[in-house]
């Protein structure tokens, strides 16, 4: 949607809408997206054929490697009886090759779809998107600098467990300087009362002093730590992500971080509690050992990544103001 250079907040009307950062919503979108996702979850589950985007397209283009974002909105959109029309890889596989702009890439997805879901690899280029466009842009991720998407899935995934997104305390890990999705995790978290997150970095990839001023300026406390010794032991979330090596200019600089911080049954018995949950944006690359998969607090692999789609379509439906 063109506007000035920012996001609209929502308000209360998802409908014609891009979703850049978690800044749009306010505590009731959230519970509006929630909702529904329960729904689309109940209809996925029961196998019952929804026909709501019937007629619609939606463009994916991703600059970026994915599996999980690419394929949760892709089957969404089909799901919902919709169709897609999938730029992947376009440096290479369309006109981008031929030097086009981001800006004329935009406008010319926008005369075939409905909607643009777009993964880029410079921050700010979601908004950018956005500028250029008509229609609703979505944010699938925008350099180190926000996951909007996956940040209402990683909240879907801690509400379902605790019924409650305030005065949680959470334990963030990997590269905090660059990991997308615990910036979007903060803002989303940072939108309810009483949130705590332990950020556990080497100290080289803490959060930005710009990320921390405005996230604490939203009122979340912000606690980092570079040892696991520290971690508290009341956590009701561990959310791991890895060292998000394309961001370096040195791959081996990146190297001397991985291993740093590894979710180990260990670490687990030693500074777990028994009702927490253990999450993971995913890739998993080393971060977490493959024994901990068995244990039933890890939900990386199982409801936080199946709750992508059902949290997608549900925001899809919105957007397309094809729910209310
Ligand atoms: C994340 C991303 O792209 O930021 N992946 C995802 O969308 N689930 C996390 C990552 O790549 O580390």
């Amino acid at each position: 949607m063109s506007n000035n250079g920012e996001a609209t907040a929502i308000n209360g009307r998802f409908k014609g809408k891009d979703i850049i950062s978690l800044n749009q919503f306010s505590q009731k979108d959230i519970e509006l997206l929630f909702k529904h996702t329960k729904n689309t979850k109940r209809i996925t589950q029961k196998h019952t054929p929804s026909k709501l985007l019937s007629g619609y397209v939606v463009g994916l283009i991703f600059y970026e490697p994915s599996s999980r974002t690419f394929g949760s909105f892709s089957a969404a959109v089909k799901r919902m009886g919709g169709q897609t029309i999938e730029y992947l890889n376009p440096k290479e596989n369309s006109s981008v090759a031929k030097g086009e702009s981001l800006s004329d890439t935009m406008q010319t997805i926008q005369s075939y779809t409905n909607a643009i879901v777009i993964r880029h690899p410079q921050a700010g280029a979601a908004q950018k998107a956005a500028d250029s466009a008509d229609i609703p842009i979505i944010n699938a991720g925008d350099g180190g600098n926000a996951h909007p998407t996956q940040g209402l899935l990683d909240l879907f995934t801690i509400y379902d467990t605790f019924s409650t997104l305030s005065k949680l305390t959470v334990v963030a890990s990997g590269d905090v300087l660059h990991s997308r999705t615990i910036h979007s995790l903060i803002e989303g978290l940072s939108l309810f009362k009483g949130n705590t997150i332990y950020l556990l970095s080497p100290k080289e990839l803490r959060l930005s002093k710009d990320y921390y001023d405005s996230f604490t300026k939203r009122g979340i406390k912000l606690i980092e730590i570079f040892d696991e010794k520290d971690i508290p032991k009341n956590a009701h979330v561990w959310y791991w992500n890895r060292i998000q090596k394309e961001r370096f200019s040195n791959l081996e600089e990146a190297k001397k971080y991985e291993g740093k911080f590894v979710v180990t049954t260990n670490l687990l018995k030693t500074y777990g509690n028994k009702e927490m949950i253990l999450m993971d944006p995913l890739p998993r690359v080393g971060e977490i050992e493959e024994a901990v998969d068995q244990d039933p607090r890890s939900v990386y692999l199982k409801t936080q990544m199946r709750n992508g789609m059902y949290i997608r379509m549900a925001l899809l439906g919105l957007i397309l103001g094809k729910i209310k």
